[in-house]
């Protein structure tokens, strides 16, 4: 639990990046484009950059920090890794979070919708074949 006293203007990305020294989500619009800051909170992706900090107070917020257990990575990050999913990997942690949230709602997901679930993140790398593939495989491992 973190607790902070904060101005009401700050946002969530702030916050937690600048406050919290969790930098793991990146800022890449800054005004709810791109996707490169998403987190979960209560369950459902949010743009963190354009989230207020006080609009979340006592609720549950997860980032990309938060996946691994110990040096075990998280069965999206491991897939993500395996099939090669990032060429600058800043997109990759607001990717890796839509991605959990997505097979944790639908852990059977077919490419459509994974094309729809991470339809609000944006890489500009072009590695999205790559990013759908990493959703896909860790179906696979998500269902053992
Ligand atoms: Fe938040 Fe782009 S930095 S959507």
């Amino acid at each position: 639990t973190l607790n902070f006293q904060i101005e009401p203007r700050v946002t969530l990305l702030d916050a937690l990046r600048m406050r919290a020294d969790l930098t793991g989500n990146k800022r890449g619009c800054d005004r709810g484009a791109c996707g490169a800051c998403t987190m979960i909170v209560d369950g459902r992706t949010v743009y963190a950059c354009s989230t207020l900090a006080i609009e979340v107070q006592g609720k549950q917020i997860r980032t990309v920090e938060g996946l691994s257990t110990g040096n075990t990575l998280h069965p999206v990050q491991q897939a993500f890794c395996d099939v090669d999913a990032l060429m600058c990997g800043f997109c990759t942690p607001g990717f890796i979070m839509a991605t959990v949230a997505l097979l944790e709602k639908n852990p059977r997901p077919t490419e459509e919708q994974v094309r729809k679930g991470l339809d609000g993140n944006i890489c500009r790398c072009g590695t999205f074949v790559r990013i759908k593939e990493a959703a896909l495989t860790a179906r696979v491992v998500a269902r053992g």
